[in-house]
């Protein structure tokens, strides 16, 4: 039995070791390993290779992200994924506290939706704290305000914050600086749009720009409505 575990574990490793490979070698032009990696393994367990949308990278069929979360928002509010349920979302990982990455990322947020003009009042955008410690309701609040005025800023306990930052697949970790006491957090930095289903149907490099997504987000926003009547 132990030993039929071991052969399969091999197998397994072989199998995703040639997609890595396959991926490598087949990607296209400017296309990130990563991506070709997961386009082909959607391709590998029979899921199609979807059209990748302008600005933004579409999930591979069966892959999924988002989901449940239960935390705390810039009011002091318990909230979960139902709070925002029939709505959509950008959301975004990161921290108050960070000196550059996210307020540029949250920089772009607002004005991906602002460009959206009437469109974009249907997105709301989000900001999920992954330093809880720091990140307190009071400094969410004052932090998300100065970005946009429909802004949420979500915190919890350090087990909430882990749990959602799990369901959207989000690295984060404790970067200790040796000549302070301070310490900044390492962490994945992409943006999700996520549908009224809380489920993520884009995420966008850290190199995507306001024009980027908002493009990306007419479309499916305008895809969604036309399905709807
Ligand atoms: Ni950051």
């Amino acid at each position: 039995m132990i030993r039929m575990v071991r052969w399969l574990a091999v197998l397994l490793l072989v199998l995703l070791g040639g997609t890595w490979a396959f991926a490598w070698v087949t990607r296209a032009p400017g296309e990130g390993l990563g991506e070709a990696f997961a386009g082909r393994l959607a391709l590998l367990f029979g899921g199609q290779q979807p059209v990748p949308a302008m600005g933004g990278v579409q999930l591979p069929q069966g892959m999924s992200l988002g989901g449940a979360f239960s935390l705390v928002d810039q009011r002091g509010q318990p909230v979960t994924e139902a709070s925002y349920a029939g709505k959509w979302l950008l959301v975004y990982f990161g921290y108050t506290f960070c000196p550059d990455v996210c307020p540029t990322e949250l920089g772009t947020m607002a004005a991906a939706i602002d460009a959206l003009g009437p469109l974009g009042e249907r997105v709301t955008p989000v900001f999920v704290t992954i330093d809880p410690q720091r990140d307190t309701v009071a400094q969410m609040a004052e932090y998300v305000g100065r970005f946009h005025p429909r802004m949420q800023g979500l915190t919890g306990t350090p087990e909430q914050v882990a749990e959602a930052a799990r369901r959207y697949r989000v690295y984060f970790a404790r970067a200790q600086r040796a000549e302070s006491s301070d310490y900044l957090m390492d962490h994945s930095s992409f943006v999700y749009l996520v549908g009224p289903d809380a489920r993520v149907r884009t995420l966008f490099r850290p190199e995507a720009g306001p024009d980027d997504i908002a493009a990306t987000m007419r479309t499916q926003l305008l895809r969604a409505g036309a399905a709807a009547s």
